[in-house]
């Protein structure tokens, strides 16, 4: 009946829960979802983005014409926008597959049982909806589970030990599986960064010795299905702070880039790795390779799974480029600093955009001085 007044669902505040079980079915979805007119992504499909596809193997093979074609492609891929995939990276299919598999067991969990692992304010790590974050409106439509990573040896055990402690004995082997999978994507992501120094023109092993004993992030981002999401996001428009990521994105599409004034859609291939330049190798190259504004849309069918891997540096090194890739033409853009820092910034301070960097400068500045001139 076209005159029938529906009541808009009104969540109290006692019970801010992003439950998918039932949010998922709901034609009002709450107004803490509705992102404004100039963010939604509307009806129209976004056109597909022709991200460049990196073989992994011909860097293997050793061919010098191979291995020049693959670091030429990656290097103005990085230079206008940061996005490419990798194929034949050798990561074994099973082991992605079962990541992909094992995120419905966490995620089809009660609501109660996958608050044993919640995320506290200010951390990074847990189990988060959107009700989790420090904001009350523009939320997105999606529950996620981040762990860290450790590549120091001490710390091998480190995902299996997450997935015990917080969820307990039964979900030992996911654990297990987890581990493997971010031990997998530390290996390629080192890789990855002799690639990229290769690219810039500095010592091949710079980056990935940099990188190496790295303290980096895994999220498993799920996204329920939703009823409108014209009117929604899955992930607000961001670019990500860390080093460099890499997703995995099961078969439902979703994952869209902002190059040149227009969003794009990277369709997902379950072959292939999705990788990004994230702000701080920005840094670390000076400028050189851009970190790109991207956003995750969902669909009103299925839920949709991506798995990310976030490289950031050990907490102790310092965030500075080559001395190659500093000169009169190329000026320092960004000052000396530490990961932490810059996870803190835009954990508590921030809401990481394409102006992240160049305002984590200026209140790098403004909170430095206060202390130089204390001491
Ligand atoms: C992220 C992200 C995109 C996706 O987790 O930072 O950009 O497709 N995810 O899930
Ligand atoms: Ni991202």
């Amino acid at each position: 009946m076209a005159t029938m007044i529906t009541t808009p669902t009104v969540i109290p505040d006692a019970a801010v829960v992003f439950d998918a079980a039932v949010l998922r079915h709901q034609s009002n979805i709450p107004t803490e979802f509705v992102w404004p007119d100039h963010e939604k992504p509307g009806i129209y499909a976004a056109r597909e983005f022709p991200v460049p596809v990196i073989d992994l193997a011909a860097f293997r093979s050793g061919d010098l014409a191979a291995v020049a074609e693959t670091c030429k492609l990656v290097d103005e891929a990085c230079r206008k926008h940061g996005f490419f995939l990798v194929v034949n990276h050798g990561v074994d299919y099973d082991l992605i597959s079962d990541a992909i598999r094992d995120m419905d067991r966490f995620f089809d969990l009660p609501l109660s049982t996958k608050e044993k692992a919640a995320r506290k304010l200010g951390e990074h790590c847990g189990y988060a909806s959107s009700f989790t974050g420090r904001f009350s409106a523009k939320l997105p439509w999606k529950e996620t589970l981040s762990f860290r990573y450790s590549d120091e040896k001490e710390c091998s055990h480190i995902v299996e030990e997450y997935f015990q402690k917080t969820l307990g004995q039964d979900f030992a082997d996911i654990g297990g599986v987890y581990q493997k999978y971010s031990n997998e994507m530390s290996k390629l992501a080192l890789e990855i960064m002799e690639l990229l120094a290769i690219g810039l023109g500095v010592n091949q092993k710079h980056f990935s010795e940099f990188f190496q004993e790295n303290d980096s992030v895994m999220r498993l981002n799920y996204y329920p299905p939703c009823q409108t999401p014209e009117l929604t996001l899955g992930t607000g428009p961001h670019c990500d702070p860390t080093s460099l990521t890499i997703l995995h994105q099961d078969n439902v599409s979703g994952l869209q880039v902002f190059v040149d004034n227009e969003w794009r859609a990277v369709n997902p291939s379950l072959n292939a790795f999705v990788v990004n330049i994230g702000d701080t190798f920005m840094a670390l190259s000076n400028g050189i390779y851009k970190s790109c504004m991207h956003r995750a849309v969902v669909n009103n069918m299925i839920p949709r799974k991506s798995i990310a891997f976030f490289l950031c540096p050990h907490k102790d090194k310092v965030v500075a480029p080559p001395p190659e890739l500093v000169g009169s033409t190329q000026p320092r853009l960004y000052p000396d600093f530490k990961w932490p820092t810059l996870l803190e910034f835009t954990q508590l301070h921030y809401r990481s955009d394409t102006d992240t960097l160049l305002n984590f400068s200026g209140w790098l500045q403004q909170n430095q001085t206060p202390h130089a001139t204390q001491a």
